[in-house]
């Protein structure tokens, strides 16, 4: 069993991923109005995930038999203008977000609530991942701004087999 305030951050996150998923489907949208079909997709399939995560924060919650709640939602706006800054906030987005995932670990240690911690991790280690996505997807967009025969020919590098024999 949790505790209340073990509860009320587990609510709060849940909520913050449903935001998470209406940010990416905005910026999804906004992406595709300017002419950019594939990294709209990208975007919604992003969305999509960010419901996976919500999921798991309302199944856990039930499992600790407490009643995961959808509060009101502030307006998921996004300020970019453009395909690259758009990236960028994501990256600020998700930075962001792994502080919050640290905090309630670090509030789950100290109430020494081991399983929540070790839901969490699951948590830290994905936040991992998305920092880093979107900082490689932010490093490619400046790539291909500084002339898209550099991203596509890195492209074609990255696709090279090691070789099995010399001859
Ligand atoms: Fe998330
Ligand atoms: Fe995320």
């Amino acid at each position: 069993m949790i505790d209340k305030k073990t509860y009320d951050l587990l609510n709060v996150q849940f909520n913050k991923e449903l935001y998470s998923s209406s940010l990416y489907r905005n910026m999804s949208a906004l992406v595709a109005s300017w002419g950019m079909p594939g990294f709209s997709h990208w975007l919604n399939c992003h969305s999509e995930e960010e419901l996976l995560h919500a999921k798991a924060f309302y199944d856990y919650m039930l499992s600790q038999d407490v009643i995961p709640i959808v509060t009101a939602m502030p307006y998921p706006e996004v300020k970019a203008k453009d395909y690259l800054t758009i990236t960028m906030e994501a990256k600020e987005f998700e930075i962001k977000t792994t502080q919050d995932i640290h905090e309630i670990v670090d509030y789950s240690h100290k109430s020494k609530d081991y399983a929540t911690m070790e839901f969490l991790q699951m948590f830290v280690r994905e936040q991992v991942e998305e920092v880093d996505l979107f900082n490689e997807l932010e490093d490619k967009f400046k790539l291909a701004k500084n002339g898209g025969g550099i991203y596509v020919l890195d492209n074609e590098l990255g696709k090279r087999d090691k070789e099995t024999k010399i001859g």
